[in-house]
């Protein structure tokens, strides 16, 4: 298994490397929760030895992402959302169905996962964070 930098689409921008946590922790089950704000979610994928970061809210009607099954479709990774079962490129975000999900670039650095995203990443919801 490689970790060498990986990117995975999104927008380059004002975003900046977002620290998620150690690659071992990552890497126990294909999908991890990662909280943004109070109502903003990004599933982090570990899927094939690869990381993916996804907007954790279906671009459908707002499904959740890290529930749905990962199914490789003519050699494209792809999340099934669990409520309607559109697709979405891992990669891409796109859809059969004409939607795109916000995906967004993945690196590992020095044993750690990081995200590039535009606010603070947390593995712990920000409401249980704020009580510590
Ligand atoms: S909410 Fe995801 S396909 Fe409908």
């Amino acid at each position: 298994m490689s970790f060498g930098d990986q990117v995975a689409g999104g927008d380059p921008g004002p975003e900046s490397w977002r620290f998620i946590g150690p690659v071992p922790e990552l890497t126990k089950t294909p999908c991890r929760v990662v909280h943004a704000t109070l109502d903003r979610r990004i599933c982090l994928f570990y899927i094939n030895g690869c990381f993916f970061a996804m907007d954790a809210r279906c671009a459908h009607s707002g499904g959740p992402l890290c529930e749905g099954d990962i199914e490789e479709v003519n050699g494209v990774l792809k999340v099934f959302c669990p409520w309607h079962d559109y697709d979405f490129s891992l990669h891409t975000g796109e859809s059969q169905m004409g939607l795109k999900q916000p995906v967004f670039p993945v690196k590992v650095e020095d044993g750690s996962v990081y995200v590039k995203f535009n606010s603070p990443l947390s593995l712990t919801p920000l409401s249980a964070a704020a009580k510590e």
